[in-house]
């Protein structure tokens, strides 16, 4: 028995056509994109702009041209900062955020001489619109947070802070790892100036793929921090300032936005209601048993509909890193234990040093896994 339970983390299985479309450029495409004028390296060329196409698809978006390719969402929101944050400004994040968020703005608070201001969430990992109110200063430029909570899947109110943002010209950045693929991230409707996102999760598509997407608006002031050939311009030793060349140098990730093309089709085909429904099911059973045994604390929302599928817990007589390990080597299941790279998420949620056990279902587990599992905490914690 073998039972994938961290999709938080990355998303397993993959659907079967994400590896054809991976096998497919490694044996009979091959070639580099922009880089030659022959058939195949065209096809890759136009391969991926049709995924800069279906990721303005999935995130509302109009301009396939700001849609950027990184190799992962950590690299996407250090590009993002790095090549927008001025000295002197005004930073907002949240305690539920991610170390890829946390960690980019207290480095730039370093080299940067920015002033940073880490909204705190309540104790289920909700973040306040008020509070975010209440932080704004005059000189308050850039707001950065996540969407949903990779530790307690609380979904954050991004449209309320949009509208601030608008409000007060402060220019919004969204982290989607947790929630693209899985809940609508409008960029219109947020009123966001950059959303970063990753392929390896939600999105079903291979990892070391990802990218943001920026508005024009924000990309007038971005000054890229990484440059090199980028198959244009190629008499100048300076770095085009047209998107997605200003952002993008050096050969691209060709199989695995191949895998991503792939990926986004099958997400368009199934629809993500469909998937959230089917991990809100999942995440229903897993809250509602588990809140009902004897020795489990279940963090966070309990309601699906305010959050993703995942669900953190800690044990009253157990460790949750030895628990984790007895459900792999004994039962088959994977779940991951411990910080989850959110150690302030993690202190909102009071389970700060030991963290959390999180179990994070997928559109391909299915009810019986979710029963396996229960019972197998079960048999861990009563023996
Ligand atoms: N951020 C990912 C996780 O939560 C890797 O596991």
């Amino acid at each position: 028995m073998s039972i994938y339970l961290d999709n938080a983390a990355t998303t397993f299985p993959k659907p079967p056509e994400v590896a054809e479309a991976m096998f497919n450029f490694m044996n009979n495409i091959g070639s580099n994109a922009g880089r030659g004028s022959y058939s195949s390296s065209l096809e890759t060329s136009r391969i991926i702009y049709e995924t800069r196409e279906l990721i303005c698809e999935l995130f509302n978006f109009s301009m396939p041209e700001n849609v950027i390719f990184m190799p992962n969402i950590t690299y996407s929101l250090n590009i993002l900062i790095n090549s927008i944050i001025k000295p002197n400004w005004h930073v907002i994040t949240s305690s539920m955020d991610h170390n890829s968020v946390l960690r980019p703005l207290y480095k730039a608070r370093e080299d940067m001489n920015i002033e940073l201001d880490i909204v705190q969430c309540s104790s289920q990992g909700v973040l306040s619109v008020e509070d975010v109110e209440k932080a704004i200063k005059p000189n308050t430029r850039l707001i950065v947070l996540s969407h949903a909570s990779n530790i307690a899947g609380s979904i954050q109110p991004l449209q309320e802070i949009g509208k601030l943002c608008r409000k007060h010209n402060i220019f919004f950045i969204i982290d989607s790892a947790q929630s693209a693929g899985v809940l609508p991230v409008d960029f219109k409707a947020l009123n966001a100036h950059a959303i970063a996102f990753t392929g390896h999760k939600g999105l079903l598509g291979p990892q070391g793929t990802g990218g943001f997407i920026i508005s024009e608006e924000l990309n007038k002031i971005a000054v890229p921090c990484i440059v090199g050939g980028t198959g244009s311009l190629s008499s100048s030793v300076t770095h085009p300032d047209f998107l997605p060349d200003k952002f993008e140098s050096g050969t691209q990730n060709s199989p695995g936005i191949f895998g991503l093309n792939a990926a986004l089709k099958f997400l368009k085909s199934i629809g993500i209601e469909t998937i959230k429904d089917k991990e809100d099911k999942l995440c229903s059973i897993l809250i509602n048993d588990l809140s009902n045994m004897e020795g489990v604390i279940v963090h966070g929302l309990k309601s699906s509909k305010d959050r993703t599928g995942v669900v953190s817990i800690t044990f009253e007589n157990f460790d949750t890193s030895e628990i984790s390990f007895l459900l792999d080597h004994e039962y088959g299941i994977m779940t991951r234990a411990g910080l989850h790279c959110a150690p302030l998420a993690h202190k909102t949620l009071g389970t700060y040093p030991s963290g959390t056990l999180r179990l994070s279902p997928g559109y391909f587990n299915t009810e019986e896994d979710i029963h396996y599992t229960l019972n197998s905490i079960k048999k861990l914690i009563v023996r």
